[in-house]
């Protein structure tokens, strides 16, 4: 594995493998019965140029979870890019401060440029629309965990991804690394015109996958295992994208009818988050709150450990994290959410 990750191009398989061997050995300092101190002293720059929550709040909780410490800056507002200060600069800059650093920006391509000014490693969480690693990593590592519980492989398995697939960096990523593993069926459902761009459906079949790509919810899909939806990324619109997207109707939004009609019991439903929850959305809906299949606060507790897993593979501390764990001595509730079931 490159020093930084900016992209799933540089992990191979078994990197992905050894990632999601760490990250299990995590999830008791994740679930917050133990505690390391393996990154005592480290530093992380947290830079933030676009809205988030859970990406920010999980890079910055798993770096103190391995007992390492953060620094933060959110926006443009609040920086000296705000100044006309070059990626090149901060990126020199903030690597005199730190010892790992996360940014997430705008603009495709902008994470690599600031890493290549730095040999303090990098992780990319999110550039506009173009990658989204960890979250791809951790959308893995998801899958992996509910089709060993639910008695399941991966190699087979059929995954819709519906919503802004053209956009949506989260799917360029994931499907990027599914592509890895042995064959499987992928079925991609999008409006018109935020179709999965077209390089990626052809890296995906040239490693033998079978691809189908559809432009409406309304139609039959059979043996669905994952039902990964995404959030229309208006932000990322031009004008007139925006205009004539207002005519879509309800076409997209992944719901209870939807899993009834299309799903099993052993289907989970995924969605990197947030979902938009306003009405008209056409995104996941709420009315799968409470159902055990819908995955997806499973899905976001899953960054914690994933996330500690890349710093500790980063920074070269991953075959320490056993040498001096110790038990949690706070409160911590046996379920976390109160919707949560013992699966
Ligand atoms: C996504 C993102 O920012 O790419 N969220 C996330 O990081 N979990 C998805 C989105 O914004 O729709």
């Amino acid at each position: 594995m490159s020093s930084h990750l900016l992209s799933v191009d540089s992990l191979s398989r078994e990197h992905v493998n050894h990632l999601m061997r760490v990250a299990s050995r995590m999830e008791p300092i994740a679930q917050r019965r133990q505690v390391t101190r393996v990154l005592e002293g480290a530093v992380l720059g947290n830079l933030f140029f676009e809205a988030s929550t859970r990406t920010r709040v999980s890079f910055h909780a798993a770096f103190c979870r391995l007992g390492g410490s953060v620094c933060d800056t959110t926006g443009f507002t609040f920086s000296s890019m705000a100044k006309g200060e070059s990626l090149y600069d901060t990126s020199r800059v903030m690597s005199g401060y730190c010892d790992a650093i996360v940014m997430r920006h705008p603009d495709q391509g902008s994470v690599a440029e600031f890493a290549a000014a730095t040999n303090v490693p990098v992780i990319n969480g999110g550039d506009g629309p173009g990658e989204h690693p960890s979250q791809a990593l951790l959308d893995f590592y998801t899958i992996d965990k509910e089709f060993t519980r639910l008695g399941k492989t991966l190699a087979g398995a059929h995954l819709l991804l519906t919503g802004d697939l053209k956009y949506g960096r989260t799917v360029h990523s994931l499907i990027k690394l599914l592509s890895l593993y042995d064959p499987m069926r992928i079925t991609l459902v999008s409006p018109p015109g935020l179709e999965m761009p077209g390089y990626l459906i052809d890296l995906v079949e040239s490693r033998g996958h079978r691809v189908e790509q559809r432009d409406s919810l309304n139609s039959d899909f059979s043996d669905l295992d994952v039902v990964y939806t995404t959030r229309i990324q208006k932000e990322r619109f031009t004008e007139d994208m925006i205009e004539s997207f207002a005519g879509v109707s309800q076409d997209f939004t992944v719901d209870r009818a939807f899993l009834d009609r299309h799903c099993t019991d052993t289907t989970i439903v995924m969605h990197p988050l947030p979902r938009d929850s306003r009405p008209g959305a056409n995104d996941l809906s709420v009315d799968l709150n409470g159902d055990p299949r819908l995955a997806i606060f499973r899905q976001t507790d899953n960054g914690i450990p994933v996330r500690m897993a890349i710093f500790a593979t980063l920074l070269q501390v991953d075959d320490l994290i056993e040498k001096d764990l110790r038990e949690v001595r706070w409160f911590v509730p046996t379920r976390i959410g109160i919707d949560d079931r013992q699966l």
